[in-house]
């Protein structure tokens, strides 16, 4: 595929500010010395987005991403960020539908649809987390979660959406050190290619990362497969060399 591959870290609840500035700074020092060939995104706390976008400013290596968006315009709902506030801060990209929201915040198909059209309409491009448990996996129903998870963001009142990217993380290998093989992460790539295409002309330019434990030392092997466009990364988002190291990895 010619098209450029994205690698964004989601940096969780994790780093303080003096640490996302070190973070900043040395993944951009970094791709100073090494221009990186591929797109590269930072989902960071939304508490740290106005220093972030700070700290990138007047570069155009690393775009800044938020790691949620309100599924609401405005209103009475407390803790809640929405899409145009995001978006006065400049922000690229918001990831929508990771498996911990879906877990620990209850969020439904229908939510994470609701969400991925309040970044739209701000110009922010959503990020679409699937993937199956180990039960699921275990269960044989890969495919049929993933390809529900995803219907519901691409076919919406009609519409089919396609401004999006898609990261395929299967839950059990987020924070576990057990990544999905290069093929086992391929084939259900394969399937979500083929689900995309099936609904749009434009499916090839539809970004598909891979996420789940993806480190320095399997990364190229993840991102040689033809239908894996890159990766969103945890825990290696947090470590400046084993970042970098990923970036390099990505065409
Ligand atoms: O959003 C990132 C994914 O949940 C992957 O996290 O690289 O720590 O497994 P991980």
């Amino acid at each position: 595929m010619s098209k450029k591959q994205l690698i964004a870290g989601n940096w969780k609840m994790n780093a303080s500010l003096a640490g996302s500035e070190a973070l900043v700074r040395g993944v951009l020092e970094g791709l100073a010395a090494a221009p990186a060939v591929c797109d590269v995104a930072m989902c960071v706390p939304a508490p740290y987005l106005a220093a972030v976008q700070g700290w990138l400013s007047g570069q155009t290596a690393v775009q800044a991403g938020a790691q949620d968006v309100s599924q609401h315009a405005s209103g009475a709902y407390t803790g809640e960020v929405s899409a145009d506030m995001l978006r006065d801060f400049g922000v690229r990209y918001a990831i929508v539908g990771h498996s911990e929201r879906r877990q620990y915040h209850g969020e439904t198909d229908e939510v994470v649809a609701a969400k991925a059209q309040r970044a739209l309409a701000a110009g922010i491009t959503p990020i679409v987390c699937v993937g199956e448990t180990l039960a699921e996996r275990e269960a044989g129903h890969t495919e049929e979660v993933v390809r529900r998870q995803l219907a519901a963001v691409v076919h919406v009142n009609g519409h089919c959406i396609t401004e999006i990217v898609v990261a395929y993380e299967p839950v059990w290998a987020i924070g576990t050190g057990k990544t999905a093989s290069p093929e086992q992460a391929q084939q259900v790539h394969a399937v979500l290619r083929a689900q995309l295409a099936a609904a749009s002309v434009h499916a090839d330019r539809i970004p598909l990362l891979y996420g789940g434990s993806m480190n320095a030392s399997n990364a190229a092997s993840l991102l040689a497969q033809p239908d894996i466009d890159g990766g969103l990364i945890g825990g290696a988002s947090l470590k400046v060399p084993d970042f970098l190291a990923i970036v390099a990895a990505a065409r």
